[in-house]
């Protein structure tokens, strides 16, 4: 079965095909230039973007794999949550494809499919906790199937992205600012007392990180002079840490906060997965440990989740950093998990924006 996966969530537009549960090609194109000029993601700008380029990347997909749209047996697209002008275009796309061409139309969550991406690299074991660390969201999963998805954990405000984000821009660093943190973090060992391990001191499964982004804030405003004097552009960073030297005029605190913060937030994920784990019954109960999102690119929150499923005794499913970031392979995979179960949509799919619960409302195919 070939699944045509479709991403217009945010500011990535990305296809890929997936032929019986494995990548066969795909295609990305990012914004991320277009946003950083704002400093983050303008809605309006995006959905134009996406619709400018997504016919002419469905077009070289299908040239790249010499596949015609008859060759396709399902059209999954991400449905929520995100922006909606955005996913609009997506969506609108994936259900002109399936009214032309009689393929079958699967919804998918964004957020899960973050998550399920991981059994493209591995088989995935249930029933799972997932841990999903991007820019819009901070999610615990127990995960029984691919369908199957119970929210445990969540942020109250921040996501880990967002809060990597606002640090970056604190420190002038480029939009988004997480991985730029995450290189420089690598030039100093952290100071383990300099920032909170926030809202730990508790006996529940949520995240709130706004008390760590001002802790930050109240120190580079105690120390002057760490942040970047004016913003820098992102080819000028990656230029300068490409020699792996701290670039001319930074300060020598720069990487000690960016070493510290980072730290403090793979502590506070490894402290909360960990309670979920127990929560849950442990390993009698949950059989892997699945990160994903962009965060779950950060070498710190890899490393510190590395221990955590080692300690348990449970396997860890870390995709690749490019699997982490949002792409159309876990779309595709997705849909084509979905779709072998026989589940799938009718052309009433709605679509979902960031805030509105998104329903279990498959068809069930009998055959
Ligand atoms: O999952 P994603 O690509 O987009 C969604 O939010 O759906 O995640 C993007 C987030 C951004 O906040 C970005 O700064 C963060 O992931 N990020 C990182 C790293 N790479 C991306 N944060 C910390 N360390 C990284 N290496
Ligand atoms: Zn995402």
């Amino acid at each position: 079965m070939r699944c045509l996966g479709i991403e217009s969530s945010c500011d990535e537009t990305a296809l890929a095909i997936v032929d019986d549960g494995r990548l066969v090609d795909a295609v990305m194109s990012t914004q991320a230039e277009l946003h950083a000029l704002f400093g983050g993601v303008v809605p309006e700008l995006a959905s134009r973007e996406h619709y400018r380029l997504i016919g002419r990347m469905f077009d070289s997909l299908m040239l790249r794999c010499g596949l015609g749209v008859q060759d396709i047996d399902v059209i999954s697209v991400a449905r929520g949550p995100g922006l909606l002008g955005s996913l609009l275009v997506g969506v609108g796309f994936a259900k002109g494809l399936a009214l032309a061409g009689g393929q079958r139309l699967v919804g998918v969550n964004h957020l899960h499919a973050h998550l399920l991406a991981a059994g493209l690299e591995h088989r995935l074991v249930f029933p799972a906790l997932g841990v999903l660390v991007s820019g819009g969201h901070t999610h615990l999963y127990r995960i029984d199937s691919p369908r199957n998805f119970t929210l445990v954990g969540r942020t109250l405000d921040d996501a880990a992205g967002e809060a990597f984000d606002k640090v970056a821009k604190m420190l002038n660093l480029p939009y988004p600012g997480g991985r730029f943190i995450d290189v420089l973090g690598h030039m100093a060992d952290p100071d383990d007392s300099m920032f909170p391990r926030p809202y730990t001191d508790n006996d529940n499964l949520d995240f709130s990180f706004s008390g760590l982004k001002t802790a930050v804030s109240t120190w580079l405003k105690a120390h002057g002079g760490t942040a970047l004097a004016a913003p820098l552009a992102e080819s000028e960073l990656q230029a300068m840490l490409q020699n792996n030297v701290l670039p001319s005029g930074m300060s020598a605190d720069m990487p000690l906060v960016c070493a510290s913060f980072n730290a403090a937030v793979a502590d506070t994920l490894y402290i909360k997965t960990r309670r979920a784990l127990q929560r849950l019954g442990g390993r009698g109960q949950i059989r892997s440990v699945v990160v994903a999102g962009g965060v779950a690119a950060n070498s710190r929150v890899r490393t510190s989740m590395q221990r955590l499923a080692a300690e348990e005794g449970l396997h860890l499913h870390l995709p690749s950093p490019a699997l982490c970031t949002d792409n159309g392979a876990m779309i595709a995979y997705t849909g084509w998990l979905l779709a072998s179960e026989g589940l799938h949509h009718s052309l009433e799919l709605e679509t979902m924006p960031r805030g509105r619960v998104i329903p279990d409302d498959y068809i069930h195919d009998a055959h």
